[in-house]
């Protein structure tokens, strides 16, 4: 069984080359090797933009059919809507009861984004809440790797700490840490540490390498070792995960490298900033656009030499140009050989290349945009199957199944 990873995206329309690059196309990667599930956070745009309510709808399915034009497989992943699975604001709201107000109001995001945010009033209770939100996100499908930047590590965190605390209030760890050492006993000595070294290799690297080798050896001792049952087993094999002894798992941030694209006016690309270039831009427009983007000020003149690294250009050259155009446009900048337009247009015309298959893509969802819902529709279906074992698990737990 593949390790489950689990993302969200709050929905703002029409994605721009810093979602690709930033967060999308990591997306796109994990999906072979791990279980992916990828939602549309519209409960959290609504923490900071509650008076909008065009942000719904139209921006949802936009976003969407921008994951699927990217490479997103809707086989593979499962892709659904937050507000669709009520599950989420209940498993939030059992977890609200024993979290301290503290924790929230540590997390550094809250300090920072109301200050930056001053505009819109975030006194709310829905604000603060939100980390919380996005643990019951995240514990929901007991997500072992959460791919985020690294303004969202200390949401992992709080998530991590509400797991625990959970687990410890509800968990049932006593009885079966007993049983796995029962099981772990029934095994030959090397192989009792040889399994707990990939468990261990796991849960700090994510190693699937070591996971698998740890189910082998499971897999071994059920065919081999008399007395050890398939309960002994599947008990591992939990433990082996860290999934076993508790009922909510402990998730880890996945950071990929940071890539802080700029946008056309050299600050980071944002669709607020109104510096975006999109995903779904057409050729024109990204022509348009770069053609129009700042330069190293200190060129003014084509017979100014500049320094690239002055240069938001050169972040896209970075990103998207090979070692022989990076070496001419270093030289050509720094000794005013080549003027700003002869450099700009190899991005241009990376960014239209790249952008085509997604055009392709994108144009015949937008044309069906049946098949899109069809897709939410049946991805929703099936994060609700696991939404619904975990609801029941944590009743359970917490003494709500009557
Ligand atoms: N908070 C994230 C953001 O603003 C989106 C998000 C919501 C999320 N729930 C999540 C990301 C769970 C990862 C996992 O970008
Ligand atoms: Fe930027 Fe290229 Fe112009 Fe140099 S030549 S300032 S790197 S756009």
């Amino acid at each position: 069984m593949k390790a489950r990873v689990l993302s969200g995206m709050r929905p703002t329309g029409a994605l721009h080359l810093g979602h690709y690059h930033g967060a999308l196309k990591n997306w796109v990667r994990l999906q072979a090797e791990y279980d992916c599930f990828y939602f549309v956070a519209d409960w959290h745009a609504l923490t900071t933009h509650y008076e909008q309510r065009e942000v719904m709808e139209r921006y949802v399915y936009d976003m969407v059919i921008d994951w699927i034009a990217a490479g997103v497989d809707p086989e593979q992943s499962t892709i659904f809507i937050q507000s669709r699975l009520p599950e989420h604001a209940e498993l939030f709201t059992l977890l609200a009861m024993g979290t301290p107000l503290g924790w929230l109001e540590r997390v550094p995001t809250y300090k920072d984004q109301i200050e930056k945010l001053k505009d819109r009033d975030l006194a709310t209770y829905g604000f603060l809440g939100y980390p919380l939100l996005q643990a019951a996100d995240i514990l929901m499908y007991k997500a072992s790797f959460v791919p985020v930047g690294e303004d969202q590590s200390s949401h992992v965190e709080l998530t991590r700490e509400v797991a625990r605390r959970f687990n410890s209030l509800y968990g049932r760890a006593s009885d079966s840490e007993t049983l796995i050492a029962a099981a772990l006993a029934k095994l030959a000595k090397d192989d009792a540490r040889y399994f707990e070294k990939q468990r261990k290799a796991f849960g700090e690297t994510g190693s699937l390498e070591a996971l698998a080798k740890g189910e082998g050896m499971v897999r071994k001792a059920a065919a081999n070792v008399a007395g050890f049952t398939t309960d002994d087993a599947e008990l591992l094999l939990g433990h082996l995960k860290g999934s076993g002894k508790s009922i909510l798992t402990e998730p880890k941030a996945l950071h990929t490298e940071v890539l802080r694209l700029p946008g056309v006016d050299g600050a980071k690309m944002s669709k607020s900033y109104g510096n975006a270039v999109l995903m779904r831009d057409e050729p024109a427009e990204v022509t348009k656009k770069v053609r129009g983007m700042v330069t190293d000020p200190a060129r003014a003149r084509r017979t100014d030499p500049g320094d690239p690294a002055k240069c938001p250009v050169w972040q896209f050259h970075k990103l998207y140009s090979d070692e022989a155009t990076q070496d001419w446009v270093v030289k050509g900048c720094t000794s005013a050989g080549i003027g700003c337009l002869d450099c700009k247009q190899p991005v241009i015309d990376a960014i239209i290349q790249e952008q085509t298959p997604w055009r392709d893509r994108a144009e015949n969802y937008l044309a069906n945009p049946k098949q899109v819902h069809w897709i939410v529709e049946m991805g929703t279906e099936r994060a609700r199957t696991v939404a619904r074992q975990t609801m029941k698990d944590v009743r359970e737990a917490m003494g709500l199944a009557y």
